[in-house]
């Protein structure tokens, strides 16, 4: 594991590109793990910013994001697929059918979350998979409690999730659900950043790095991957300087 601490937000979403860009270089056609949420936005600002500069194409790159609220469909606002549309897809050359998102609305959400698993084997695995984290250590919505063998799947949300996010959610309730991939599928990515910008992630950043790989910290399973990097800004990093 790599732990890299910048300077500030700018800095460390500034880095998360250089390693994306530098990744399709080698390799026009990589497969890319995306997240969402407020960490991400700086980064698909970079990106956006480094693609209009041409120095980044997208045109081959194939994508998979992590996870999606069940219940919610594509469009609406608070949907995942709306966040990756408006902040990152609509904004760069990524193709429509190289963009793999879980659909929150399925009927069948077992045959949904399997089919996920083969488009991504299919794909030839994730070349790198980008996270942030929960407060309360999860990855993607693999929340306290999920095991290290979990594939994508339906997971029902904890109160401190809820807690986290529903300010995204202004005229209605937050479902307590979410389809996610699982720790498994996550660590068989070929390449894992994780990102932690703030003084709020500050309490989880310590206890990440000071507990063994534990389910009650789904992140620390994280560990056991042999090329994490680990990119923080000195906020985040605050207890552990
Ligand atoms: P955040 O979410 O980027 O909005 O803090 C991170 C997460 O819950 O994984």
């Amino acid at each position: 594991m790599e732990i890299i601490i910048c300077e500030d937000v700018t800095a460390g979403a500034s880095l998360c590109s250089e390693i994306i860009m530098k990744q399709i270089k080698k390799k026009k056609n990589s497969v890319l793990g995306l997240a969402t949420g407020a960490t991400m936005v700086p980064l698909y600002k970079n990106l956006t910013k480094i693609y209009k500069d041409k120095k980044i194409n997208f045109s081959k790159v194939k994508t998979f994001n992590l996870d999606e609220y069940f219940g919610l469909d594509g469009s609406e606002k608070e949907s995942f697929r709306k966040f990756m549309y408006d902040s990152l897809f609509k904004k760069t050359n990524i193709k429509e059918q190289n963009i793999n998102l879980l659909n929150g609305k399925t009927s069948n959400w077992k045959k949904e979350c399997n089919d996920y698993e083969h488009k991504i084997k299919r794909a030839g695995g994730i070349d790198i998979q980008i996270l942030g984290i929960g407060t309360n250590g999860h990855i993607a919505f693999n929340e306290p409690g999920s095991s290290i063998n979990s594939k994508t799947r339906l997971v029902k949300l904890t109160s401190q999730t809820i807690r986290d996010n529903k300010k995204y959610f202004k005229n209605k309730k937050m479902p307590e659900y979410a389809l996610s991939m699982g720790i498994k599928t996550i660590l068989s990515s070929k390449k894992v950043i994780l990102l932690a910008f703030g003084e709020n992630k500050s309490k989880i950043i310590k206890k990440f790095l000071e507990s063994k790989p534990t389910k009650n910290i789904p992140a620390t399973f994280l560990k056991s991957h042999d090329d994490l990097t680990v990119i923080l800004d000195k906020k985040a990093a605050k207890l552990i300087t």
